[in-house]
């Protein structure tokens, strides 16, 4: 992560020491960990899981995006009236990263990424 969070899509440093403007803005992916070839499931994207994201006029998420590589899948446009989590139901018929993408208006853009095996 550069000290410009705008300079690129930022992800987190380390895991299992995250900073706290890091569990603001990683998206948490829920999905299945394995899911069969062509059956739907679900997946939910909720920014500010880890520690509570502002949803206010001059600090907010504006958007959160489901990508297969680099193929945007669903794209969500909030407001600070709503609260930044979001729920997609897909199918996949071979196994994926899956990248969830947000943005905040004061702290760029932020990625997160869960492998889903399709067997
Ligand atoms: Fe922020």
């Amino acid at each position: 992560m550069t000290d410009d969070l705008f300079a690129a899509v930022n992800m987190a440093g380390d895991m299992s020491n995250l900073t706290d403007l890091e569990k603001k803005h990683l998206p948490v992916i829920d999905a299945p960990d394995k899911v069969s070839a062509g059956a739907e499931f679900e997946i939910t994207i909720d920014v500010g899981r880890l520690l509570t994201h502002p949803s206010e006029p001059g600090h907010s998420i504006q958007w959160i995006s489901l990508k297969r590589g680099n193929v945007t899948l669903a794209s969500v446009h909030l407001t600070p009236s709503v609260k930044p989590i979001v729920t997609f139901k897909t199918t996949l018929s071979e196994t994926t990263e899956l990248r969830a993408v947000e943005r905040c208006n004061l702290h760029g853009e932020w990625e997160n990424r869960k492998k889903v095996l399709v067997e």
